[in-house]
């Protein structure tokens, strides 16, 4: 009998490194794949609004669109089990109702405090500039992204962050309106067929400080 023992924190977060190329015979089922995300959603995220969209890359009709928008990084999109194309919605204020709703149905929030707070980020959001509206959901959604890599490596799979694509054709190439969802980055999952590179990382000195 074999026995597979989960990898501890250290062990994730210490053997994760970009790898770019995988084995093509291994995919991820849907309901994996689900569950992944569901873990890699519990980030936080700026007022809970969760404005991270995932579009899940895997037929061969997908990965034939996205081989001409992400051009230099061809051997991940050509192996591996999927390319999950992270997105951010420019509208997710429109789900505050639904969010803070559900937070009272889980009975996590009392109803009080819903009604308060729903029309206060609503009205917070409703004259935000783009740019900034823009930096929140970005910073929100690189959140959830570090942590579907964390997910995927705790579940014996590889990933590569790509930043290198066409992020302003990408969403029109699968039908999603594009003044709505701006990508952010891909991410390509699967198992590694190589060990990849080692990196080096700034000594901890060089970037924070105690005061
Ligand atoms: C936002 C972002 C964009 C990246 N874009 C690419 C890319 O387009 N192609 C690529 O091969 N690697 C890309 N990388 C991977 C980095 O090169 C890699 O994370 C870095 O060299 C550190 O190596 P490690 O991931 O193995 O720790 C990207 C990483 C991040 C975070």
């Amino acid at each position: 009998m074999t026995t597979t023992t989960k990898p501890t924190y250290e062990q994730v977060v210490k053997e994760r490194r970009s790898i770019r190329v995988y084995d093509p015979e291994v995919k991820i089922s849907k309901q994996e794949m689900h569950e992944l995300l569901e873990e890699a959603t519990l980030a936080p995220s700026s007022l809970n609004l969760q404005p991270w969209r995932f579009l899940v890359i895997e037929s061969e009709e997908g990965k034939e669109t996205l081989k001409g928008l992400a051009k230099f990084n061809q051997r991940q999109v050509e192996t591996s089990a999927a390319v999950i194309a992270v997105f951010v919605d420019m509208q997710s204020v429109e789900t505050t109702q639904e969010i803070y709703d559900l937070a009272v149905e889980k009975g996590v929030m009392p109803a009080d405090v819903r009604d308060r707070q729903v029309p206060a980020i609503q009205g917070m959001l409703k004259d935000i500039p783009k740019e900034r509206l823009k930096t929140m959901n970005f910073l929100d959604a690189g959140l959830a992204a570090m942590q579907i890599m964390l997910s995927a490596q705790a579940r014996g799979y590889a990933t590569n962050p790509i930043g290198g694509f066409d992020k302003d054709h990408i969403a029109e190439a699968y039908g999603l309106d594009k003044e709505r969802f701006e990508a952010v980055m891909l991410i390509s999952i699967g198992k590694a067929a190589e060990v990849g590179y080692q990196s080096v990382r700034l000594p901890i000195d060089d970037l924070a400080k105690w005061v």
